[in-house]
């Protein structure tokens, strides 16, 4: 039998699988359909003036983008360290920051470490490592602590390290980690000591408000919300499913979570963090909105995976290469010259969107004066 980082690793594989080949997305969407740009017949300003840069935790970025965190430490390691590696060079390319996926396999099995660094091919990006907030619950035996984070962020030379939060996804599986308790404690006691930047991340479901102002309240230092609308992980589940039970269970929690979209306004309109809008975007129209609603960047995991999985950088390149045209044309649009300037364009706000804000925050004041970004 297999222990249960061995697990880890072989669930990690079928994950990789299932994402190339299943149907994984929400059913439902980002919402981004329902937030507007109001065209601008006068733009004012000249397409390639236009600049794309963006700071963000101490770095400057060519472009408001970032490659979301999706693999490492898969079984043999091999196809692992090609998926990261390509990516790693588009995100060089292009000058942006990137994620790898969890270091859980890495912390048990250190062997296994090879398969997330790419310093050797990218030796000047912001690179972010990962590790579960769960492994941090005051429930679990053996809970990760500072060693555990310091090793993630160390071994393989990263800037800043994520915390996945991914209740959803581990609430569907048999053998997932349910044990949640403490862990917003232990990762206000790690921040205290921790000398990198620390970002809270979901993976398909979308942070609340509530939830934000309390990632503030312990230092954290950024928030990407994972929103749904894109990858759903309870999808992912549903395919790996060995019993009606839990096919069952995964199927009625596919489209669960707050819809990207909405979650960006929700953080945004509740703490001055910076927001990474990571969920379901797959054009330059979605980034451009996003960042209008008050995100710093973009993040995109599952329409690279194909390319990279082939290790083809110049697809992956592309593909970026095609929401950062997209991201630049909308710009001209609506007059903006820089990403500061799109964050103070009119939108408009309909539909479910406009029903679930109107609820939640003050949405007309968000419109009006809102979406501040420090
Ligand atoms: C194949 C794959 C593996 C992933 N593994 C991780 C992971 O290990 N840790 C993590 O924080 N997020 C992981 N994610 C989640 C992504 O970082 C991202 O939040 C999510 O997929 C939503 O973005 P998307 O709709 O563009 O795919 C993974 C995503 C994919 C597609």
């Amino acid at each position: 039998m297999f222990d249960k980082e061995e697990l880890t690793v072989i669930r990690k594989f079928e994950h990789i699988e299932h994402c190339l080949k299943k149907q994984v997305e929400a059913h439902v969407s980002t919402q981004f359909e329902n937030i507007h740009f109001v065209h601008m017949s006068l733009p004012e300003i000249d397409k390639d003036e236009i600049d794309l840069s963006v700071e963000l935790l101490g770095r400057k970025f060519d472009y408001p983008i970032m490659i979301a965190g999706m693999t490492g430490g898969t079984k043999g390691s091999q196809l692992a360290g090609k998926i990261n590696k390509t990516l790693a060079k588009a995100a060089q390319e292009l000058n942006i920051p990137m994620g790898v996926g969890s270091q859980r396999a890495m912390i048990r099995k250190p062997e296994t470490w090879e398969s997330y660094y790419v310093r050797d091919v990218a030796p000047d990006i912001f690179l972010v490592g990962n590790l579960g907030a769960p492994q941090f619950s005051e429930t679990i035996p053996n809970r990760y602590g500072i060693d555990e984070a310091l090793k993630a962020v160390e071994t393989i030379q990263a800037d800043a390290l994520a915390f996945h939060m991914n209740p959803l996804q581990e609430s569907v599986q048999p053998e997932g980690d349910t044990q949640y308790r403490g862990v917003l404690n232990a990762l206000a006691e790690l921040k205290s000591e921790f000398p990198y930047p620390i970002i809270a991340k979901e993976t398909g479901a979308g942070v609340s408000k509530e939830v934000a102002v309390k990632l503030e309240s312990i230092g954290i230092d950024a928030i990407d919300v994972g929103g749904l609308g894109g990858t759903s992980w309870s999808g992912v589940e549903y395919y790996r499913a060995r019993d009606e039970k839990s096919r069952n269970l995964a199927f009625r929690f596919w489209d669960w979570g707050i819809p990207t979209a909405l979650s960006v306004a929700e953080v945004r309109y509740a703490t001055d963090l910076p927001i990474i809008s990571t969920g379901g975007i797959r054009d330059g129209i979605m980034i451009a909105k996003a960042l209008a609603l008050g995100a710093n960047l973009a993040g995109i995991a599952l329409p690279l995976l194909k390319p990279a999985v082939k290790g083809d950088v110049d697809g992956v390149v592309n593909i970026l290469r095609r929401y950062i045209e997209e991201l630049r044309n909308t710009m001209f649009l609506v007059g903006a010259r820089n990403v500061d300037e799109l964050r103070k364009v009119p939108l408009v706000v309909t539909g479910f969107a406009r029903e679930w804000l109107e609820q939640r925050i003050e949405l007309w004041e968000f419109l009006r004066e809102g979406r501040r970004v420090l």
